[in-house]
């Protein structure tokens, strides 16, 4: 069996295996979680939430991001990510994750998007240790639950002070965990991530650490989570409209998923994003999604752009019955 498949720790949560799913803002909302949940995640991460945003009482955000439903914790906890790099704010938004249901807090000081780190957030944390101690320390006073943070290697090409951070964080800040993607803010998503600087970081860290970065396929990952020693690995844009990736990675699985198995999981997508929004803002959030499924299926662009064409729920449920019928080009 897989050691993939093993649980174990964090922060006194029992993670029942060692494959997560990854914070993926405007993605990462309650039914994704869920739909990695049934395909084995053994623990799932929430999307981005601004903590300013649930400082300053913003609807959209407490009613819809900062949302945890029962049915995902049945196999695995649920953590909610936030962000902000003010201490008093995030242990006020801590607290309300923790009253919304989450079961752990992570904390984002990877983001290198320039809106978000101009606010002293994400990645931009990483150039002020001090107060990235405070922004841990205060999440978990206002939670009481497990805080994890996760960051990157380091801001700009060739710097490592994420590492030393990360380090900081569990002497100082007493983090359940961290999540390591080893690469730059300044490389964003491209390139090789330094899965040797991962190594090394999960030899000298006290707490468990989640690797993320360039998990694709299974076999790749099983070989970095045996070479690099690390607690977990996190799938990010490999399981985006492939939640099988889950289940193979667990060595639940071999083949790829049918046709028909394709179909049925995007007609399900669609169900769950009309009762998280309504069929009307549902048919244009989709629209970000269809994409990942239709080229799983090797369908032509003209029904790629058919999808992004199509404005309501009930053209788009046409398009997907369609998809049943066809044959791979
Ligand atoms: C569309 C998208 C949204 C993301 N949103 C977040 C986020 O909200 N919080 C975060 O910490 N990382 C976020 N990330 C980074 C991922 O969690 C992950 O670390 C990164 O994609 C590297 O993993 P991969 O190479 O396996 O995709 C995002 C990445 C993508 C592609």
């Amino acid at each position: 069996m897989s050691r993939l498949r093993e649980p174990w720790e964090l922060g006194g949560l029992t993670i029942p295996n060692r494959v997560v799913l990854a914070p993926l803002a405007g993605i990462g909302n309650w039914f994704v979680r869920l739909q990695a949940k049934r395909y084995g995640a053994g623990l799932a991460i929430s999307e981005m939430v601004s903590s300013h945003a649930i400082h300053y009482g913003n609807r959209k955000t407490l009613d819809e991001l900062l949302v945890v439903r029962p049915e995902e914790k049945q196999s695995g906890p649920v953590a909610i990510q936030l962000f902000g790099g003010d201490p008093d704010i995030m242990r006020e938004g801590a607290a309300a994750a923790a009253q919304a249901g989450a079961d752990a807090i992570d904390i984002n000081m990877g983001c290198p998007v320039p809106k978000v780190c101009r606010t002293g957030a994400g990645a931009a944390l990483l150039a002020d240790p001090d107060r990235a101690v405070a922004v841990a320390r205060a999440a978990a006073e206002g939670s009481r639950l497990p805080v994890t943070v996760k960051l990157r290697a380091g801001r700009r090409i060739g710097q490592t002070e994420g590492f030393d951070l990360a380090l900081r964080l569990a002497d100082e800040a007493g983090v359940a965990g961290i999540t390591f993607h080893p690469r730059s803010a300044q490389v964003r998503h491209k390139g090789r991530p330094d899965y040797e600087l991962a190594a090394q970081l999960a030899d000298q860290l006290p707490v468990p650490l989640v690797l993320s970065g360039g998990m694709n396929d299974a076999e790749h990952i099983e070989r970095v989570f045996e070479e690099t020693g690390v607690a977990a690995v996190m799938l990010a844009r490999g399981c985006l409209g492939n939640p099988w990736l889950f289940e193979q990675t667990l060595g639940l699985r071999l083949q790829e998923p049918s046709r028909e198995e394709i179909v049925d999981e995007l007609a399900w997508v669609v169900d769950r994003a009309v009762e998280h929004l309504g069929a009307v803002r549902a048919a244009r959030y989709l629209k970000k999604f269809y994409p990942w499924y239709v080229t799983r299926l090797q369908e032509t662009s003209t029904i790629q752009d058919a999808f992004q064409r199509a404005e309501t729920i009930d053209e788009q449920r046409v398009l997907i019955d369609g998809l049943r019928q066809l044959q791979p080009a």
